[in-house]
């Protein structure tokens, strides 16, 4: 699995849940976040030496756990290794669509994710008919890497992004951004100070732990094991960064038989 940084942890999470004996291999490369701000050639140039990386590790089958290189590499990386089955994130605005009674949907996503052929195709197939209000929410994803769930500008950009959205009288909110999870909190608690009507917040992780579990048992990989698998990780960003936030993000702590490590390989 990987992410540009600590934001595949929501996916990962949703994944140990699912499937906890599974074995993982996991990197953030936060030497290069946000990828959200970059161009689709380079999230997909950054995402093929990840996947390379991870395959050489042992990988069998890659979670692209961040929409952003999902929307720039999924379909680029499925050409170039078509051995290899991909699970990809794309914001979920159909369950969105399907849920909405007030016919506004709000979707959050990063600059690249809106960009993408992925979302483009994604609206024109499923939010027919809906209004989609959509945000990138600037300097977000820098807040969720340095751990700033809840602070006053954390609470200023959601409140940016949220308060024209209520007002327009959203009753979805899609995140389209696997950092975005760990401030639900936040957002509901803006949601619910602000909004007459409850707003469902949609966040796709457990569908691709489900998807996953899927692919997995298709090619008879699903480890059978009583005790939680292993997990690597590699950061191509700062280790101790990585792990002082990892128990708070994952819900977990590192297991002995798990391990943590510097991927400065992918940095140069
Ligand atoms: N977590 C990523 C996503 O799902 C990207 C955030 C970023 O690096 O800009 O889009």
């Amino acid at each position: 699995m990987f992410d540009s940084g600590v934001g595949g942890l929501s996916v990962l999470r949703a994944v140990r849940r699912l499937i906890p004996a599974q074995p993982v291999l996991f990197l953030a490369d936060q030497a290069n976040v946000p990828y959200g701000s970059r161009s689709l050639a380079e999230v997909q140039a950054l995402s093929e030496g990840i996947t390379r990386f991870l395959l050489a590790q042992g990988a069998r089958l890659i979670v692209v756990a961040c929409n952003t290189a999902s929307a720039a590499a999924l379909y680029q990386l499925r050409n170039t290794f078509p051995a290899v089955p991909f699970v990809g994130m794309e914001p979920a605005v159909k369950p969105a669509v399907e849920h909405t009674q007030s016919g506004t949907v709000g979707v959050l996503a990063t600059p690249a994710t809106f960009q993408g052929e992925l979302y483009a195709s994604v609206v024109a197939r499923f939010a027919q008919g809906v209004t989609i209000l959509q945000d990138t929410c600037p300097g977000l994803v820098s807040q969720i890497e340095a751990g700033h769930l809840e602070g006053a500008e954390t609470r200023r950009i959601l409140e940016d992004a949220l308060l024209p959205m209520i007002a327009a009288g959203i009753d979805s909110l899609v995140l389209g951004c696997t950092h975005y999870p760990f401030v639900i909190p936040l957002i509901e608690r803006i949601l619910s100070a602000n909004s007459r009507q409850p707003v469902n917040v949609i966040d796709p992780a457990p569908a691709v732990a489900r998807q996953t579990r899927r692919l997995l048992a298709e090619n008879g990989w699903l480890a059978q094991d009583e005790q939680p698998g292993a997990m690597t990780l590699w950061t191509t960003g700062d280790t101790a960064t990585f792990e002082h936030l990892l128990p708070r993000l994952l819900g977990e702590k590192l297991a002995s038989h798990s391990a943590l490590w510097s991927a400065d390989q992918l940095t140069g």
